[in-house]
């Protein structure tokens, strides 16, 4: 194959054609751009870059012979600028880091004394068994401080082993005091970062970064963590799309827009029970203190109406103040239910 005008923009479409996928399609699996793609297979772009050549062969996942004949027919002329016209990892290394050298890790630190929620963290765990599942943690009412991403975290770290590929973990601060939400382009920007892809080398445009990011998450065993979300607008771009990864998301919203069309499983979590709320308490404050005092710890945990923010407030408040009793500290509650509290 000489790599004559034209010969590769034919053979391009051919190998795109044959494999039922529009440029559309290819595009999003290869994270060049639609109009790159366009160019070079109407000539107007007549050589390809070394690493667009590789993502294509990839994307239209041609082995062997095929493969060959096509990296051919772009002839020994590959372009070799510097910034392709989309950029990213060359294939090896791209090869390198599925292998499993780069991974990311990007949750949180679990909470310390994590208490209860037994069977909400099982039924995350169904995900497991659901292809391409995703979760929607949500709260009764939208109340704010019930643990949803106390939940969401913790339950990644326990089932850390079953993500090998590594998981992804951003705050969208789709509520709350931080101010506006983050955008999807923002957020897949996070998630290039965290998977590697210099900012030098990111696509152009935003269509073609989520293009990239979903084809670094095909076929790879990921979990990725959507906090606080604002709407389904938000996460809908941000779901890999790969039955191989799973997606919890939070949310003060039900989500219901996404939930109707992306077939989501939704967890909604209200306040700690007694029994969780005591564990809570005695995990930050040890089981003496509490046993000294049952019913101070009772209205303790029924003023902050079970919450575990406010549970956890008060509890550092109290760690602070070994010298209260928890009777004194129930009685301040009480006096003054707002958290300050003996502040
Ligand atoms: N089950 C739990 N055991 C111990 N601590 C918990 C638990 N759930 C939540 N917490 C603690 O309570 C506080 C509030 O939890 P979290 O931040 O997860 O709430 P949230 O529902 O995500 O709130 P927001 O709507 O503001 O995002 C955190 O300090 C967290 O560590
Ligand atoms: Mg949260």
């Amino acid at each position: 194959m000489s790599g004559d005008d034209g010969a590769f923009g034919a053979r391009l479409r051919a190998c795109r054609r044959a494999a039922r996928m529009s440029q559309q399609d290819l595009a999003e699996r290869s994270g060049l751009s639609v109009r790159a793609i366009g160019d070079l297979e109407r000539g107007r772009t007549r050589w390809p870059y070394r690493d667009s050549l590789y993502r294509l062969a990839d994307a239209l996942e041609l082995r062997d012979g095929a493969r060959a004949e096509f990296i051919a027919a772009a002839g020994r002329r590959l372009a070799r600028a510097p910034d392709a016209e989309v950029a990213g990892p060359a294939p090896g290394e791209m090869r390198r880091r599925s292998g499993g050298r780069v991974v990311p890790r990007h949750l949180p630190a679990a909470v310390p004394g994590f208490a209860g929620r037994r069977d909400q963290l099982a039924a995350l765990s169904r995900l497991l068994n659901q292809p391409g599942g995703a979760a929607v943690v949500t709260a009764i009412g939208g109340t704010a401080g019930v643990g949803k991403t106390a939940l969401a975290v913790q339950w990644a770290h326990q089932v850390e082993a079953e993500f090998p590929d590594g998981q992804l973990f951003v705050n969208l601060h789709g509520f709350g005091p931080s101010g506006t939400p983050v955008t999807p382009g923002d957020a897949v920007r996070v998630f290039l970062d965290a998977l590697q892809i210099p900012a030098d080398r990111l696509p152009r445009t935003e269509e073609a970064q989520l293009g990239l990011y979903r084809s670094l998450l095909a076929g790879k065993r990921m979990l990725v963590v959507l906090d606080n979300a604002r709407d389904a607008a938000q996460v809908r771009p941000l779901l890999p799309g790969s039955p191989t990864c799973r997606v919890v998301i939070t949310s003060r919203s039900q989500l219901t827009g996404l939930a109707a069309i992306e077939a989501v499983r939704p967890l909604t979590l209200d306040v700690l029970t007694d029994a969780e709320a005591r564990q809570l308490l005695q995990q930050r404050l040890g089981p003496a203190r509490l046993a000294a005092d049952p019913d101070a710890t009772t209205q303790i945990i029924s003023s902050c109406a079970h919450l575990p923010l406010a549970l956890c407030i008060i509890a550092a408040r109290a760690a602070m103040r070994s010298d209260l009793s928890l009777a004194r500290i129930a009685a301040d509650l009480a006096a003054r239910p707002n958290l300050d509290a003996f502040a």
